[in-house]
């Protein structure tokens, strides 16, 4: 049986670095995943004035008491998308903020009107355009918002805009996603007042200031687990998955008992194992407790190499059935439309080039590489480095073959 150990959670890790601007004073996190929008994240936050010390490669030291400036470098703000966190941050802490349009995975469009709303009730005034986002408030009072979609970022970056805003704010039809509630854990534990993450209504009562002086610890990473555990199943394997929330894998445990692969539960690890050809099954993406569009590719390796058709329906993303192409590279059969897949499960996939269009496509292409007969190459990396850190050679201590030819 092999077994890995599970990261902190990369967008969790986006989030508090960015939450951090709300402190007048110094703080360290732990177990930071090692990956490139973390260290964009660093970089972004020593541009604006803040002191950081690593201690080691997932633990850093941040000293926020003198950020210098309200224009946050565009190049570095355009490469991925939670560089939206610093627009509630530093609305927050210095009332002004302009940044780059976010970047980040082609998935579709990717608007932030909720984002935008939520500051404006807060009583900011945003402007949106030339390539940046600009927003200022005399000052920021807490308010009753609804938000008309489920946003996992929109509902961390009010949290953060309302943290130290006059009074009390309200999230109705918040997302609940983990990392969610490690955002408002981190944030109380730096001195806010924020309650019901986690739940759909999030109250944040404000506070005057958030002092820092503590150290906090990052979540386990849901989606690292969960790539693991489909990795396991589509290689038809037996791995032992350690330092995860078993409950935050709730979803994909189900999908994966359902396909007929064994799940044993530990609280704090898992085992999953599966040895016979898994069986078809149909997903619809949703936002937490649903079944997650992060580990929608993932499942979807699993299900191109099932007994019988299953239709994976995604309902969060336009645009996230890229990788299936893809896949079709190496013998799948699938027909994607829209936002509707077909998967025609075939008995094995087989070596091929192939090119990750998005970070969860790169790390399905690796499971499927490992599940196929002969060698796979994996072009365009830099998208799986974004989120996995030292993805290969996690893989390789698993018992697959494979190496990093190029940077
Ligand atoms: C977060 O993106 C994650 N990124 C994504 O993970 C993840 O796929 C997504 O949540 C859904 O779980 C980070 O946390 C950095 P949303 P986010 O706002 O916050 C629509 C990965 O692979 N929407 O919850 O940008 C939007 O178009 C990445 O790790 C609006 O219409 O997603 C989408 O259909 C990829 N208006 C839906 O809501 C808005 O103002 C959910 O988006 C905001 C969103």
């Amino acid at each position: 049986m092999g077994e890995v150990k599970i990261n902190g959670a990369k967008n969790a890790a986006v989030a508090i670095l960015p939450a951090t601007l709300l402190i007048d004073g110094v703080c360290t996190i732990e177990n930071l995943p090692h990956i490139s929008d973390v260290m964009i994240s660093c970089e972004i936050l020593e541009k604006l004035g803040a002191k950081i010390t690593w201690n080691n490669k997932n633990s850093v030291t941040i000293d926020t008491r003198n950020i210098h400036t309200t224009k946050a470098p565009i190049d570095l703000t355009s490469k991925f998308r939670a560089s939206y966190y610093i627009i509630g941050s530093m609305l927050g802490r210095k009332k002004e903020i302009e940044v780059g349009m976010p970047g980040g995975c082609q998935l579709g469009a990717r608007p932030i009107d909720q984002h935008v709303k939520g500051f404006e009730m807060l009583g900011a005034e945003v402007t949106v355009g030339n390539g940046t986002i600009f927003a200022t408030a005399d000052k920021l009072v807490g308010n009753s918002i609804y938000m008309d979609i489920v946003s996992v970022g929109a509902t961390i970056n009010i949290m953060l805009a309302a943290t130290l805003a006059e009074g009390t704010t309200t999230i109705d039809n918040a997302a609940k996603e983990p990392h969610i509630v490690d955002v408002a854990n981190f944030l109380n534990t730096m001195g806010a007042d924020i309650r019901g993450a986690g739940t759909d209504v999030i109250k944040i009562n404000g506070v005057k200031k958030l002092k820092g002086n503590a150290t906090y610890s990052v979540v386990p990473d849901q989606i690292e687990a969960g790539t693991f555990m489909l990795a396991a199943v589509a290689t038809r394997g037996d791995l032992l998955i350690k330092n995860c929330i078993t409950k935050h894998l709730d979803s994909i445990t189900a999908k994966i008992i359902e396909v007929g692969g064994i799940v044993e539960d530990y609280g704090d690890s898992l085992r999953v194992c599966c040895k016979k050809r898994p069986t078809k099954a149909n997903i619809k993406t949703l936002p937490h407790p649903g079944f997650p569009t992060d580990l929608q590719p993932q499942m979807g390796v699993v299900l191109s190499l099932a007994n019988g058709t299953s239709i994976i329906n995604e309902s969060i993303w336009e645009s996230r059935f890229q990788y299936t192409q893809e896949l079709n590279k190496m013998g799948a059969k699938i027909t994607a439309q829209g936002k509707t897949a077909i998967f025609e499960g075939v008995e094995k996939l087989s070596g091929a080039p192939v090119y990750s269009t998005d970070l969860r496509a790169g790390a399905a292409l690796i499971i499927a590489g490992a599940a196929a007969e002969g060698t796979t190459e994996i072009y365009n990396l830099e998208h799986i480095d974004r989120g996995y850190e030292n993805i290969e050679e996690r893989f390789r201590n698993i018992g697959a073959q494979i190496e990093r030819v190029k940077e």
